[in-house]
């Protein structure tokens, strides 16, 4: 399971980079604008935080394949490194994706809502395809199936893609898709917190400190005893 930060702030990013095994950002429009900052100078700065090896997934604006082309050489000009382009699974970005795929270009089929975008995007040559959990339990579908659907797609066909979950909101649907198989989730950093968070573990710690401290003094640990 490669686990990815669904943000642009950067001091979320170092610190989730420092503690958490990360394998790369993914970023948005949205995202972009909360961050209401310059695009490109930002994205260079996540870059440069991550390292040139670390995935780092950027969305294309534009409607038409030749533009959304036009963007993904532009951004992998400026940005480089680990780069894929996060492309909306509309019948022009599906174009874009193949277009990309002919040049050595990685994409990322994203905002996927059914098990039927993914299956083509993957099949036009995306390397990732993205579909949003929580915006499907929204709409009263089971967003871990569809994600569930998906990897048994990307099986059955022998296809190389790789579904990256994205829009979580809950531990709960993070744990059915990995459960599921899901090679790869993008989460925000409270959601990547709470991934750990359990009162009993806090409640052990502090036994093991207290029980140990009671021998051993306080503030003691292992290497100060000979
Ligand atoms: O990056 C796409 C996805 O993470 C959107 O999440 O929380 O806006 O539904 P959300």
């Amino acid at each position: 399971m490669l686990y990815l930060l669904d943000t642009a702030d950067l001091v979320a990013i170092r610190r989730s980079y420092d503690l958490y095994p990360i394998a790369g950002v993914t970023t948005n429009p949205t995202i972009m604008a909360r961050e209401n900052t310059k695009f490109l100078p930002r994205i260079n700065e996540i870059r440069s935080i991550i390292g040139v090896k670390a995935m780092l997934h950027v969305q294309a604006l534009s409607k038409t394949a030749d533009k959304i082309v036009a963007e993904a050489e532009y951004l992998n000009e400026k940005v480089g490194g680990n780069l894929y382009i996060k492309i909306p699974v509309i019948p022009e970005g599906i174009k874009a994706m193949k277009i990309l795929k002919e040049k050595g270009v990685k994409t990322t089929a994203t905002a996927i809502f059914t098990p039927q975008q993914a299956l083509m995007a993957a099949v036009a040559g995306a390397e990732f395809l993205a579909p949003y959990v929580n915006r499907l339990d929204n709409m009263c579908v089971d967003g871990a199936s569809i994600v569930r659907e998906i990897v048994q797609l990307l099986e059955t066909y022998h296809l190389p893609a790789k579904v990256l979950a994205a829009s979580f909101k809950s531990v709960e649907q993070v744990h059915k898709v990995s459960l599921y198989g899901c090679q790869a989730i993008t989460v925000s950093p409270e959601i990547l917190d709470a991934l750990l968070k359990h009162p009993m573990t806090d409640a052990s710690v502090s036994q093991f400190v207290q029980d140990w401290e009671k021998v051993y003094g306080e503030g003691k640990v292992t290497t100060d005893l000979g």
